[in-house]
C-alpha cells in the first residue's frame, strides 16, 4: 500500500514519487492551497494539494483530523523560508497527485496535542491516545528495553520458560485474583502474584538458569508505581550465592542502560545494609540523588523534660531524628505549616524545627517553637551533630521509629524536589541484609519481609528459631533513584529450614501441607541451592522514559480503582455463566 513511512521521507527522495499512508494530524487551508500534515508511527510529513487537480482538491477539502489517507505525490523542496528545522521531514513536502480516503474519523475525543487530558478519557480512548508521539516513543522504548534484556539473558545461557497463569496462590503479600473452576465446582485457581514457586521448581528440575518476562497479578491498593497486573522480568539460577546473582544482574542492567540510553552506570553498584538505609534516609529505597540525611538524636533526648521527645527516646521502638535542610532558614511560616501537614499524612503528630539564623549569637540566633523545652547542652549537641550552619533549618521527628522513618523519609524526598536539590543522573543501589521477619504488633505475629521462601543468613533451623527477631535474610533489592526496581533472594533449599520458616510465620503443619505441600515434597527430591530476582519491568521503563506513572508505559493499564475504562472490565456476567460455575452472586453490604 505504501512506498515510504511519512516521518522518514527526506531530501534523499527529492523528485521521486512516494505513496504514503497515515492519519491527518492537521489540515490547513491557505488561500487556495491545502496543507495536510500526514502522520504515521515514524512522524509527520507535509502534503500539499493545489486546485490544479480539482477532483482530489475537493476530497482534500473534506478530510478532517484523524481521517486515514493514502496519498501519492512527488517529493519537492519546500519553498525558501518555509522549511521547518524542528521536523525530520521539515526540508521537503509532498505535492499530492492522488488521494484516497481509507477511512473517515469522528471528531477525536480530545486533541492529540493537548497534554492536559484527564487520564480516564485517555484510557477510555486509549487507541487514540496511543497515536500521540509521546506514547509511541514510550512503547518503543519499552520494546527496546525488553529486547536488550532478552538478548543479554539469552547470551548468558538463560532459558525463557513459561509458567502457569491458572495456578495456586503464591504469596507475595497481596490479595489474590481468583478464577472459579467450572470442572471443579467450588474450587478456584489463583492468578500468580509472581512465578516464585514455579521458578524454584524449575531449578529443582535441573533447568539451571531461567528467565521469563511475565504478567503478575496482585489485588492491592494502587499507586503511581503499582498496577493490579504488571510485568516482571523474572530470573532464577541454580548453584549460586548472593554475590553471583547480584553480579549478573548488575551486568544485565548496565548493559541495558548502555543499549537503550547510551548511559554507563557505576561498576559496581554501591551496597548498603537495610539498617544503614533506614538510619540515614528512613527508607529501604533511598533516592541517593537527594543530598539530605537524617541525624539520630534518640540518645540525646532521654532526660529532657519535653515529653514529645523524651517519650519516644525512652521507648525501645521509638526514634528521634533530625533532618537538616541547608539554606532552609528562608522557608516561610506557611511553607513549614504545609510540610507539617504533609508529614501528618504519614502519621507524624507534629514537625518541630529550629531555624539557625546565627550560630555566633547563641540561643538568640536560633528560632524555634521547641527551644524553650531543651536544655542548652542538648541544643548545642543537636547543632554539632547535624553540622548546622547559619541559614539552615533543622526538622525533627519524634515517634515510633516506623512513623519517624516514613514521615521524615517522605519529607526528605519532597524537600529534595521542592528545593531543586535532586542531582541529575542515575544512582543505582543494592540494599542488603534485610531482617528476615517483621513483627506485627496488632496481629501479634511475624510477617516475611520478602516472602516465606527467602533463606535466612543463619545456616541451621535451630539458630533461626532461637532468635527470629534479629535474624537477617539473604535478600537484596535493587533501587534506582528512589524506586525499588527489583528484589530477590537466595532461597531455602532444605525442607527442615522451610518448615522452620513456615512455623515462625505462624503457618502450621496442616496449612503448610495444604498450601505448599508440593514445594516441601520437591525440596526433599534433591533441591540444589538456588536464588534469583524479579524486576518490575514497568517501573524500569517508567524511570527510563522519565514518566510519572507506570500507567504511561503500559499500552492498556487499569485505573486507580483497578478497572479498564476502554473495555469496561470488570463486568457482570450472565446468570447462566454464574450457574455453570456453581456460584451464586450475593449482594454485598456497602
Ligand atoms: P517482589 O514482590 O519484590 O518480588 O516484586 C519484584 C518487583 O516487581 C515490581 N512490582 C510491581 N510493579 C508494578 N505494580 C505492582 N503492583 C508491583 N509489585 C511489585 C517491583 C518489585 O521490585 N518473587 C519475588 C522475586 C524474587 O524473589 O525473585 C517477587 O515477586 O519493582
Ligand atoms: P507542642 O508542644 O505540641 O505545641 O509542640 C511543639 C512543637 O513540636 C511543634 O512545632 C510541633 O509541631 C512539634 N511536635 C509535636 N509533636 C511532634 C512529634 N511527634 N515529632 C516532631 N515534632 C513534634
Amino acid at each position: 500500500m505504501r512506498t515510504h513511512f511519512c516521518g522518514l521521507v527526506t531530501e534523499a527522495e527529492l523528485d521521486s514519487e512516494v505513496t504514503l499512508c497515515g492519519w491527518v494530524n492537521r489540515r490547513r487551508d491557505h488561500g487556495g492551497v491545502i496543507f495536510i500534515d500526514l502522520r504515521d508511527h515514524e512522524g509527520l510529513v507535509q502534503v500539499v494539494f493545489d486546485p490544479d487537480r480539482p477532483e482530489i482538491f475537493r476530497t482534500a477539502e473534506q478530510v478532517r483530523s484523524e481521517y486515514v489517507l493514502r496519498v501519492t505525490g512527488k517529493v519537492r523542496r519546500r519553498p525558501e523560508g518555509t522549511a521547518n528545522p524542528e521536523l525530520r521531514t521539515g526540508a521537503i513536502e509532498v505535492l499530492g497527485t492522488e488521494l484516497e480516503v481509507l477511512n473517515a474519523s469522528r471528531t477525536p475525543p480530545f486533541p492529540l496535542d493537548d497534554d492536559d487530558v484527564g487520564e480516564e478519557t485517555r484510557l477510555r480512548y486509549r487507541y487514540v491516545d496511543l497515536r500521540r508521539p509521546v506514547m509511541q516513543e514510550r512503547l518503543r522504548l519499552r520494546a527496546r528495553v525488553t529486547r536488550s534484556l532478552r538478548r543479554f539473558l539469552d547470551e548468558e545461557g538463560f532459558l525463557d520458560i513459561e509458567t502457569p497463569m491458572l495456578t495456586k496462590a503464591t504469596p507475595e503479600g497481596a490479595r489474590d485474583y481468583l478464577v472459579p473452576s467450572r470442572t471443579h465446582p467450588g474450587n478456584f485457581f489463583a492468578l500468580p502474584q509472581s512465578p516464585q514457586l514455579f521458578k524454584q521448581l524449575l531449578m529443582i528440575g535441573g533447568l539451571d538458569r531461567y528467565y521469563q518476562i511475565t504478567r503478575c497479578f496482585r489485588d492491592e491498593d494502587l499507586r503511581a508505581d503499582r498496577q493490579p497486573e504488571f510485568t516482571q522480568l523474572d530470573i532464577e539460577m541454580a548453584f549460586v550465592d548472593e554475590s553471583d546473582v547480584m553480579a549478573l544482574n548488575e551486568r544485565l542492567i548496565r548493559a541495558m542502560f548502555r543499549d537503550v540510553l547510551g548511559v554507563e552506570l557505576p561498576d559496581p553498584f554501591p551496597r548498603m545494609s537495610y539498617a544503614e538505609a533506614m538510619a540515614r534516609f528512613g527508607s529501604d529505597k533511598p533516592d541517593l540523588r537527594i543530598p539530605l540525611e537524617f541525624t539520630d538524636l534518640t540518645d540525646l533526648m532521654r532526660e529532657v523534660d519535653f515529653k514529645v521527645f523524651s517519650g519516644p527516646a525512652n521507648d525501645p521502638e521509638g526514634r528521634i531524628a533530625a533532618l537538616r535542610l541547608p539554606g532552609g532558614g528562608s522557608l516561610s511560616r506557611k511553607e513549614i505549616d504545609d510540610y507539617t501537614q504533609f508529614v501528618g499524612r504519614y502519621g507524624a503528630r507534629g514537625l518541630a524545627y529550629i531555624k539557625v539564623n546565627s550560630l555566633a549569637e547563641g540561643a538568640s540566633g536560633l528560632q524555634s517553637p521547641i527551644l524553650k523545652f531543651l536544655p542548652e547542652p542538648v541544643t548545642k549537641a543537636i547543632l554539632e551533630r547535624t553540622g548546622a550552619a547559619d541559614g539552615d533549618l533543622i526538622f525533627f521527628g519524634a515517634d515510633k521509629a516506623n512513623v519517624v522513618n516514613e514521615s521524615l523519609g517522605a519529607l526528605r524526598v519532597r524537600l529534595g524536589h521542592d528545593r531543586g536539590l535532586v542531582e541529575a543522573g542515575w544512582r543505582p543501589l543494592w540494599v542488603v541484609d534485610f531482617p528476615m521477619f517483621e513483627w506485627d504488633p496488632k496481629e501479634t505475629r511475624f510477617f516475611a519481609l520478602h516472602h516465606p521462601f527467602t533463606a535466612p543468613a543463619v545456616a541451621d533451623p535451630e539458630a533461626l528459631r532461637a532468635d527470629p527477631r534479629s535474624a537477617l535474610s539473604r535478600a537484596y533489592d535493587m533501587v534506582l533513584n528512589g524506586t525499588e526496581v527489583g528484589g530477590g533472594s537466595i532461597r531455602i533449599h532444605r525442607p527442615d529450614m522451610q518448615r522452620a520458616a513456615f512455623e515462625l510465620l505462624g503457618i502450621g503443619e496442616a496449612e503448610a501441607a495444604e498450601k505448599f505441600g508440593f514445594l516441601l515434597d520437591a525440596l526433599t527430591q534433591g533441591a540444589p541451592p538456588h536464588g534469583g530476582i524479579a524486576f518490575g519491568l514497568d517501573r524500569l521503563v517508567m524511570l527510563l522514559a522519565g514518566a510519572a506513572s507506570i500507567r504511561d508505559v503500559m499500552a492498556f493499564p487499569k485505573t486507580q480503582s483497578a478497572a479498564c475504562p476502554l473495555t469496561e472490565a470488570p463486568a457482570t456476567v450472565s446468570e447462566a455463566q454464574v450457574r455453570e460455575l456453581g456460584l451464586r452472586i450475593r449482594k454485598l453490604d456497602q
